[in-house]
């Protein structure tokens, strides 16, 4: 399906839970639509899902019981738009859409940025599951462990691992009903590509579950959870915040390509950079996903246990990194 100046569409999308997003997406993509819409379609699905622990509705609340829910979307340095915070909006993606076109500004935070939404007609609901309320109250009842090696343990078990199964959701709810895991959360990430090899990418999450109220981390971030240059390429993140945004890794792995890089080999060199830049712990995981004009696709992660969803006009595909740093 390339047309004649040899553009294959393509979307990509960080963990198997994006696969329906994606199928959502496709038709409008395929048929010649703008990539920015594919994204936020692939962002609207994860968000509406309530088995989706990390991202919208059903996302884990911060550590005073509050969902708040960042996201942002880029096409160009030129074009971008952010939207962090966001307590009563359910499709952050959306509203950082709306920044971007309807303002002169890059980013809005919290109530105002609500209120921005309100201005602009989303609509204003509840973001918190009753599951998600239920966890939270269990991880505030839960004793915290003062034993090193045990908490070592139960965090390896803990930090997000896809089942790959597209129904699933859940990355965290699969694991033990240990409320531990605020240290484990991930993001949606989805990059496009349109049949004239127009870029466009999206991020939306509920950030760290259990998270100090306010923390915001790499997904609305541009340069580290997306970034995005027309004729080069785009990355996106998911995994732990904290670890890409001291490395500024979607830029970083943008820059590769401009340098020359293929998406695998910038993808990979910015999880080798988070490997010698910090003290990488058990509970640590981190994933880059990087597509060219070309809509070619390249993966790279921390750890195993990290799938990107695939949709191409060859059809549909979830596939591992083509290079994961650690073992373990
Ligand atoms: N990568 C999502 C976050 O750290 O909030």
């Amino acid at each position: 399906m390339s047309n004649p100046n040899g553009f294959v569409p393509c979307i990509a999308s960080t963990w198997s839970f994006s696969a329906r997003g994606n199928a959502a997406a496709w038709p409008a993509l395929a048929a010649g639509g703008d990539p920015l819409d594919a994204v936020l379609e692939a962002c609207r699905v994860a968000e509406e899902d309530p088995a989706v622990d990390s991202v919208g509705f059903g996302g884990l609340p911060d550590a005073a019981g509050r969902v708040t829910l960042d996201g942002c979307v880029m096409r160009s340095p030129a074009e971008c738009g952010s939207a962090c915070g966001l307590r009563r909006h359910l499709h952050p993606a959306r509203v950082a859409r709306l920044v971007m076109e309807r303002t002169p500004h890059v980013m809005l935070v919290g109530e105002a940025a609500d209120e921005f939404a309100d201005l602009h007609g989303e609509p204003s609901r509840e973001l918190v599951s009753d599951a998600a309320r239920e966890a939270w109250e269990r991880w505030r009842a839960a004793p915290p462990t003062l034993d090193a090696a045990a908490a070592q343990a139960r965090d390896r078990a803990l930090r997000p691992v896809d089942s790959g199964d597209p129904g699933a959701g859940a990355l965290f709810g699969s694991h033990a009903r240990n409320e531990t895991r605020w240290h484990d959360h991930d993001t949606i990430g989805s990059l496009a590509v349109g049949a004239d090899g127009q870029l466009a990418g999206a991020c939306s999450t509920s950030g760290m579950p259990w998270k100090v109220p306010g923390r915001v981390g790499d997904s609305p971030i541009i340069g580290h959870g997306l970034y995005v240059e027309p004729g080069v390429g785009a990355a996106t993140a998911t995994g732990t915040g904290e670890l890409i945004m001291g490395v500024c890794g979607a830029f970083l792995a943008v820059e590769e390509m401009r340098r020359g890089a293929t998406p695998l080999e910038a993808a990979r060199t910015v999880v080798e950079r988070i490997g010698r830049s910090y003290r990488i712990e058990p509970h640590h995981q981190t994933a880059f996903v990087v597509v060219g004009p070309d809509g070619t696709v390249g993966a790279a992660a921390l750890r195993t246990g990290f799938l990107v969803a695939v949709r191409t006009p060859a059809g549909e595909r979830l596939e591992p990194p083509g290079f994961t740093l650690r073992a373990d």
